[in-house]
């Protein structure tokens, strides 16, 4: 599903290069569950924001779909984005003015989804998060792992073919952050595909094959 050879990206810093990811190989199939670890300033976000298109790549390839994203304009790709790829962030990013509901409800109303068939998806998604009976909390009512479900249901309400999430886990204790995993892992037996970030080498274990990021090169640790 995702094909990514000989990827370049670098920064240039006054007189300076810097290669935040030198010579990326990656390949992930559909309905894989791929972890990357790897310390701060690795190169670990850059990679995740090429492959969910919101950034791009200096040279390489990058194939997602059968569709060459290294030429596709830039309007091109925001659509290919908003209907392809789910993010989740470790600081959740949930709009404070809305619900629960709402905010899980929200790239639904973009896409101009009848209110028939929102109501239907928002509400199966809560049940699949566990979060039944929290639909009219605002997110400052709930706890950081609750939260970070809603965030979870929003990236997958639109039902992308690729969930992104870069350390999903750092601003949960350890134990929210295993019930995070767990829900991801839920996720990817369900059929999704799933690419995780993480500080935490055992949270990665968990994941079908983990990768590490060093110095902007990446390399397969483990395949299950
Ligand atoms: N917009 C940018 N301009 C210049 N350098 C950047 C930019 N974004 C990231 N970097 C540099 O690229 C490297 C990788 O950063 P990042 O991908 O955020 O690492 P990680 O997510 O693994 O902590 C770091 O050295 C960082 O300072
Ligand atoms: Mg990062």
């Amino acid at each position: 599903m995702i094909r990514i050879e000989n990827l370049n990206k670098v920064y240039r810093l006054g007189g300076e290069e810097l290669y935040a990811l030198r010579d990326i190989h990656f390949t992930l199939e559909q309905g894989s569950f791929a972890a990357i670890v790897g310390p701060s300033g690795s190169g670990k976000s850059t990679f995740m924001n090429i492959v969910g298109c919101l950034d791009r790549a200096t040279s390489g390839s990058y194939y997602l779909h059968h569709q060459d994203l290294i030429r596709l304009p830039d309007k091109k790709l925001s659509q290919f984005r908003n209907r392809s790829i789910g993010f989740v962030f470790q600081q959740f990013y949930l709009l404070h003015r809305l619900t629960a509901y709402e905010n899980m409800e929200l790239p639904l109303l973009y896409r101009g989804t009848s209110v028939k068939e929102r109501r239907s998806k928002v509400l199966e998604m809560f049940a699949l998060l566990g979060l039944e009976g929290k639909e009219k909390f605002y997110p400052k009512q709930l706890s950081g792992g609750q939260q970070q479900r809603v965030a979870i249901g929003r990236a997958l309400i639109g039902e992308p073919t690729l969930l992104l999430a870069d350390e999903p886990t750092g601003a949960l204790d350890s134990k929210t952050g295993q019930d995070v995993m767990a829900l991801l892992k839920k996720i990817h037996h369900e059929g999704h595909t799933v690419m995780m970030i993480t500080h935490d080498h055992k949270l990665a274990q968990e994941a079908e094959y983990i990768y590490e990021m060093k110095d902007g090169k990446l390399t397969e640790l483990k395949r299950r």
